[in-house]
């Protein structure tokens, strides 16, 4: 039997080289050993305010840029969050599992709420609780997520153990796997924040759909230091980033990318870096536009993933169900 691996991301903002060195790419490599199921998560993108429209087209392009970059429907079910109610549902019967002091700690609220932390939704608040339920509803094993995740992927473990301790065994206790290098892709324009989604300035982050030219005239501009030395330093921040993408589209080692760029300066890194990055994303490009070319298509590859799981997801629901006394 192969483990389960379940993971998710927001169909919002443009998907960026973050999300794609952590999360995506991974997910891609390890199909074969794994028995997949990777969700857009389109009710978590509702916890801040979203416009209709964009919202589902951005769901459909996300599952055309999953896709177009190696999710093969042969051996992973991708789905729409919202497509199989029981997310929802299990979400509901979670929280009141979970204790207060507990969601209190996700740093991620902190950071998002900032200092909104009265206007904010109460969904962005219970987010987490959101996330154990995918993550449980599948009998997940393995969950590969950036760093920024795994505070709440450890929720949903303990909500698991929790629940598994009061009524039986219910849950798979699912684990956090982070990849060594690339878990936490800084922004470009300030490498102390890690790339995101939401940052709206126009040099922050390299997203999949960008051009050859944005994508060079972003790496130019890219935040480095006043030193000269290349190499992988955590105190240097932005040098240290734009090597870590680096080594990612390359494929070489640390060792290989300090000698190739010895006695070279700043400006030389990041031509080659914007030339790896365009290389790197063209393949996925060219098939993302043909994918987008027949949505009939795209999103019956959607409708008979959605067909294949819910099953499993709904078979946990009325276990859950039956143990608390519910239905
Ligand atoms: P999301 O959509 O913010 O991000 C998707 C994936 O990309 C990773 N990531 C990063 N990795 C490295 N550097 C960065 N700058 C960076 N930004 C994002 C994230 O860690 C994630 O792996 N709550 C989740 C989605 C979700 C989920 C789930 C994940 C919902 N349910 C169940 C796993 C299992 C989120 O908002 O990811």
């Amino acid at each position: 039997m192969k483990k389960r691996v379940f993971s998710g991301i927001q169909p919002t903002g443009n998907i960026h080289i973050g999300n794609y060195l952590s999360a995506i790419k991974h997910w891609v490599a390890s199909q074969p050993e794994y028995d997949n199921i990777f969700c857009i998560v389109d009710l978590h993108a509702i916890t801040v305010p979203q416009d209709p429209k964009v919202l589902k087209a951005k769901s459909l392009e996300l599952a055309a840029l999953l896709f177009a970059a190696g999710i093969d429907p042969q051996q992973s079910v991708l789905f729409v969050q919202s497509h199989i109610s029981a997310h929802s549902e299990l979400a509901w019967i979670l929280n009141c599992f979970i204790p207060m002091g507990w969601m209190q700690r996700m740093t991620q609220f902190k950071e998002k709420a900032g200092t909104q932390r009265e206007q904010v939704s109460v969904g962005l608040f219970d987010y987490p609780a959101l996330m154990a339920a995918d993550i449980l509803l599948y009998n997940t094993d393995e969950v590969p997520v950036g760093e920024d995740q795994k505070q709440h992927v450890e929720l949903a473990r303990d909500v698991a153990q929790r629940f598994n301790s009061l009524y039986g065994e219910t849950f798979v206790v699912p684990r956090a796997v982070i990849p060594p290098s690339g878990a936490r892709i800084m922004g470009l324009d300030d490498p102390t924040s890690k790339m995101s989604k939401s940052e709206t300035n126009a040099g922050h982050a390299i997203n999949l759909l960008d051009s050859p030219d944005e994508i060079r005239s972003k790496v130019m501009r890219a935040t480095t230091d006043s030193l000269r030395e290349i190499r992988f330093d955590e105190n240097r921040p932005g040098v240290n980033n734009l090597l870590t993408i680096y080594e990612h589209f390359s494929g070489l080692s640390q060792s290989e990318i300090e000698a190739k760029f010895d006695g070279k300066g700043y400006a030389d890194l990041k031509r080659e870096l914007a030339e790896v990055i365009v290389e790197g994303l063209r393949p996925l490009q060219s098939r993302y536009r043909e994918l987008t070319a027949d949505p009939t298509h795209l999103n019956s590859l959607l409708s008979e993933g959605v067909s294949k799981i819910r099953p499993i997801a709904e078979k946990t629901l009325r276990l859950v169900q039956d143990r608390v006394g519910l239905g």
